[in-house]
């Protein structure tokens, strides 16, 4: 059986995908399943390929790929959900900690050489202890920033899919930060009036997918001065960058490394390609991102 790696994948991952044979690239025709990531487009036509018969995509996020085909074609997709949640939410309250203690523009200020004295208000930021968070998307990695935001004596706010939630989280949050996944119920989910619904000098983080954030709206936001700052890992455009974020002080700007860690980024791969020879295998796997597609009905011409 034969397997295409669209991008590199560690040694663990390919480890659990002893003796199929590997291929490099991007093209899947003549074979039986594929390892891709979220930055592969996995469209119709992708999984239209004839003897295809699983994919594994070493991400949690599946907007990169047409779901709705992939039932339709009944393709099981194996995917990372779990292992990453915690090396997430690290970073997500990483961002939630620089932004409020303004630590990029502090790293600039001293790497530029513009630091010559001590002084009593030179960048102040905002406490972060016993102000309000809320949490938009309260998944596994939602839940567990609300864990370690606990650690800090802050009171945590959701919105899932309630009415009125979302709008109380905005109107009440001191730091609002959004995990929801990218759908078309969640692109745009923060446009320029749930912005403007924010606190005065309240702070974003995004974690999840840059298309939930209207990024325009959100350079506004900040450069206006409505916003106190935004911690952001993910982009519209990846990796393009709104130019009114890299020119906004108050930005704090990481290229998509929630998940980038290397204990994380190996459990991740291991994860994804032991699911894929799962699959291979005629075996259902715990990591299932369609289940519906399973049991697999036999004879179906692809
Ligand atoms: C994911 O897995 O979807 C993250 O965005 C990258 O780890």
């Amino acid at each position: 059986m034969r397997v295409l790696i669209m991008q590199e994948v560690s040694r663990a991952g390919l480890d659990e995908l002893d003796g199929l044979e590997l291929v490099r690239g991007k093209d899947p025709a003549g074979c039986d399943g594929a390892v891709c990531y979220l930055i592969d487009r996995i469209d119709e036509a992708f999984l239209s390929t004839p003897g295809l018969r699983g994919l594994a995509t070493v991400s949690v996020g599946l907007d990169h790929i047409d779901l709705a085909a992939a039932e339709r074609l009944g393709i099981p997709i194996s995917y990372t959900p779990d292992v990453l949640t915690e090396a997430t939410a690290d970073l997500t309250f990483a961002l939630l900690l620089g932004a409020a203690r303004r630590m990029g523009e502090g790293e600039r200020y001293l790497r530029e050489g513009r630091w010559t004295e001590w002084s009593f208000d030179l960048l102040l930021g905002t406490d972060v202890h016993g102000k309000t968070l809320g949490i938009i998307g309260p998944g596994r990695i939602g839940r567990a920033v609300a864990r370690r935001a606990e650690g800090f004596g802050m009171r945590v706010l959701y919105a899932g899919r309630e009415p009125g939630e979302l709008d109380r989280v905005l109107s009440e949050s001191d730091f609002v930060a959004v995990t929801v996944p990218l759908s078309d119920a969640t692109r745009h989910l923060i446009g320029p009036e749930q912005l403007a619904r924010m606190k005065h000098g309240a702070i974003l983080v995004n974690t999840s997918r840059g298309p939930v954030v209207d990024e325009a709206a959100l350079a506004d936001a900040l450069n206006s001065g409505h916003l106190g700052g935004a911690g952001l890992d993910v982009f519209e455009h990846e990796p393009q960058v709104h130019p009114g974020l890299l020119a906004c002080e108050r930005a704090l700007l990481v290229p998509h490394i929630g998940s980038a860690t290397r204990e994380t980024r190996e459990a991740m791969a291991r994860t994804a390609c032991r699911g894929l020879a799962q699959i291979l295998r005629g075996e259902r796997p715990p990591n299932l991102a369609n289940p519906q597609v399973w049991p697999l009905e036999t004879g179906v011409s692809r």
